[in-house]
């Protein structure tokens, strides 16, 4: 009887939620099959000039459309000689990879080095500003508890190290984005406790972009994620899921979205606003969600790629229909893009 009573309020409670305001990224598996054959190192989505979605794993860079009939744009070694986690399209340079293990970025046609950086720790993920003469790259050592930001001069083929707080304000970088504008620089931080066992915080931190330079400086806390998703109505638990902020990607008009890894979540948040303004989008098939990006014919439609929640050992797309379209897609929409020539062989 006392059980009964509980379930009774707790039905009573659940049903009185305010209706509609779950946003809800459903499968796509059936308009990215190549998303299934990429398993559990998937990781780093992509867009191109026409919407065309990609992501890597380990090993290969593929056209998320089909990759069973596409073959791979790019493949590496694997093993401890390459790691790929990171891809971005351009139009100077057609597709980028990032290889955290090798410590490089892939031109993909021709298999060639954009550039090659022992320095870094890895990368992890990179972002490329408009003019696409400037690139951001973040990495982290998971069990050193550290990370680091990387400026690369496109013209100068100059990489350089961004002074960060690391080790007592910034410790493991992944997600990095620009702003719509290029002058705001974001970068997510995770910070372990002492044997790697928990995530003890996770944070965005924004840079100011030295317009002249391109050097990003002053960083501060964009948004607490852990204490803002803990703010939520409902409140979510990311100490408990041990959740890790991932792929960053931003829309055309400033709205953030990234992966909460280990949480089966996204966060969206405009950035136009105040953080408690932040919301999540619950992924139908993804539980560890680890990139994202706006693509489809309008450039509108997040496609979220990650681990399945029914087999952690295997790969899944969510998709989510938003009213702006990306900012990659939109900068690839540019004049520089319309002139190249374009690849045909992966549409
Ligand atoms: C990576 O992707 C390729 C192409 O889809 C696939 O053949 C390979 O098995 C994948 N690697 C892993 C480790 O899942
Ligand atoms: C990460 O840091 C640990 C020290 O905590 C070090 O032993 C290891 O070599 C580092 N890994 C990489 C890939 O740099």
């Amino acid at each position: 009887m006392k059980s009964f009573v509980s379930l009774a309020i707790f039905a009573a409670f659940a049903s009185s939620a305010p209706s509609g305001t779950q946003l809800l990224a459903k499968s796509a598996a059936s308009t990215y099959p190549g998303a299934a054959l990429l398993g559990s190192t998937i990781e780093g989505c992509s867009v191109d000039s026409r919407g065309g979605m990609y992501a890597v794993n380990q090993t290969h860079f593929v056209s998320l459309t089909d990759a069973s009939i596409s073959k791979p744009l790019l493949v590496g070694a694997g093993g401890t000689e390459s790691f790929f986690a990171s891809s971005r399209w351009t139009c100077s340079m057609g597709a980028l990879v990032g290889d955290a293990a090798a410590h490089k970025v892939w031109k993909a046609t021709g298999a060639a080095t954009l550039f090659t950086e022992k320095g870094m720790v890895q990368p992890n993920d990179f972002t490329v500003s408009k003019c696409e003469k400037r690139m951001y790259l973040a990495g982290m050592n998971y069990t050193a508890n550290t990370g680091d930001l990387w400026y690369y001069d496109v013209a100068k083929g100059k990489a350089v190290a961004v002074p960060v707080p690391v080790g007592t304000e910034t410790f493991r970088m992944n997600g990095v984005e620009l702003s719509p504008d290029d002058k705001t620089l974001y970068v997510t931080s995770a910070e372990n406790n002492a044997n790697a066992t928990q995530v003890l915080s996770a944070k965005i931190w924004k840079f100011k972009v030295d317009p002249a330079t391109g050097i990003p400086s002053s960083p501060e806390v964009a948004i607490d994620l852990y204490k803002t998703l803990e703010a939520m109505s409902p409140p979510l638990d990311p100490k408990t899921a041990g959740m890790d902020p991932d792929g960053m990607r931003m829309d055309s008009k400033g709205t953030l979205f990234m992966t909460l890894n280990a949480f089966g979540k996204v966060l969206v948040w405009d950035t136009n606003g105040p953080t408690c303004n932040a919301k999540v989008i619950d992924l139908e098939t993804i539980q560890n969600p680890t990139n994202l990006e706006l693509g489809g014919a309008d450039g509108k439609t997040l496609v979220v790629v990650g681990r399945c929640r029914a087999d952690l050992a295997t790969s899944c797309v969510d998709s989510y229909a938003h009213n702006t379209a990306g900012r990659a897609f939109t900068n690839l929409q540019g004049k520089q893009c319309t002139t190249a020539p374009k690849s045909k062989s992966y549409y």
